[in-house]
């Protein structure tokens, strides 16, 4: 039980790696808000979460959204007396096209869901982690799209780029409250984005493309990211902070 006592919120909880790590988190003992756009994934999560003797509270949240955001806190304090980890994991992906054929809007709509939300989760959460003086988490869902991109999905990437100086600056603003914030980096994952990534062409070549990029010869899981979460979360990376944990079979080396 290396998350017994704690309470986190995961967003995107109701899809792909939020689901693997809030389940996993419950299961190692946390109490979890599962903040979810999709009322019916998100209370379907929950539903497992209990039926397995974990402990969970659906908030339908949207993370773009300030008042949203605001009640998704509020709704981890009200359920669970006290907050210690906020995972910022809801994002968008986008189909791959050329940089320059890429519409304002999509350019506009993946900065709002992928960056705005983390400041306006960033923004409601640290006042209470620093009330609470107990210290706190907050983990970022980067990509190794920031640190490797590929082509034909620059935006998507440049989104996931703003998030390495933003997780590694708030990290030093945060040092002195003990509270840890750091950045987890799948490479591309077997999620229900991934077909977003892969394109309207032949899905099993684009996958079979996707998966020769990875040294270690497959995609991420959730458990893969649930597992890097579980670590970064609990007491065992105590003094790890303003990491961009890779979790992705080599492909960025
Ligand atoms: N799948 C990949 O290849 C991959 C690789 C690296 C990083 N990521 C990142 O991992 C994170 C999770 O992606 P996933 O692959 O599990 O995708 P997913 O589509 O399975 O899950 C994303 C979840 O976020 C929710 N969501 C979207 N907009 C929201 C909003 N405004 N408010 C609240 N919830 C919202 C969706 O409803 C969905 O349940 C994202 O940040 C994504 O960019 C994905």
């Amino acid at each position: 039980m290396r998350l017994e006592g704690k309470v986190a919120i995961v967003t995107g909880a109701g899809s792909g790696f939020g689901e693997g790590i809030a389940k996993r988190f419950a299961g190692e003992g946390a109490r979890v808000v599962a903040a979810e756009i999709n009322t019916q994934t998100g209370s379907r999560v929950v539903d497992d979460i209990t039926a397995d003797g974990g402990e969970a509270t659906f908030v339908r949240t949207d993370v773009t959204d300030t008042v949203s955001t605001k009640a998704m806190i509020g709704a981890a304090l009200d359920a669970y007396g006290g907050l210690d980890i906020l995972v910022q994991n809801a994002g968008m992906g986008m189909k791959p096209m050329p940089m320059h054929e890429t519409p304002e809007a999509l350019f506009d709509k993946l900065f709002l869901v992928n960056v705005k939300s983390i400041y306006l989760g960033v923004r409601e959460v640290v006042p209470v982690l620093k009330d609470q003086g107990k210290g706190g988490v907050i983990i970022n869902t980067v990509s190794t799209a920031a640190i490797r991109p590929r082509p034909n999905l620059a935006i998507y990437n440049g989104t996931k780029g703003a998030l390495v100086p933003m997780t590694k600056a708030l990290a030093l603003e945060l040092a002195p409250d003990k509270i840890r914030v750091n950045g987890l980096c799948p490479v591309a994952g077997d999620t229900p984005m991934l077909d977003d990534f892969l394109g309207d062409g032949d899905r099993n070549e684009s996958y079979k493309r996707f998966v020769a990029t990875v040294p270690l010869g497959r995609l991420s899981l959730p458990s893969d990211v649930a597992s890097a979460a579980l670590y970064l979360a609990s007491d065992e990376a105590e003094l790890v902070t303003g990491v961009m944990l890779e979790i992705d079979g080599g492909r960025c080396i």
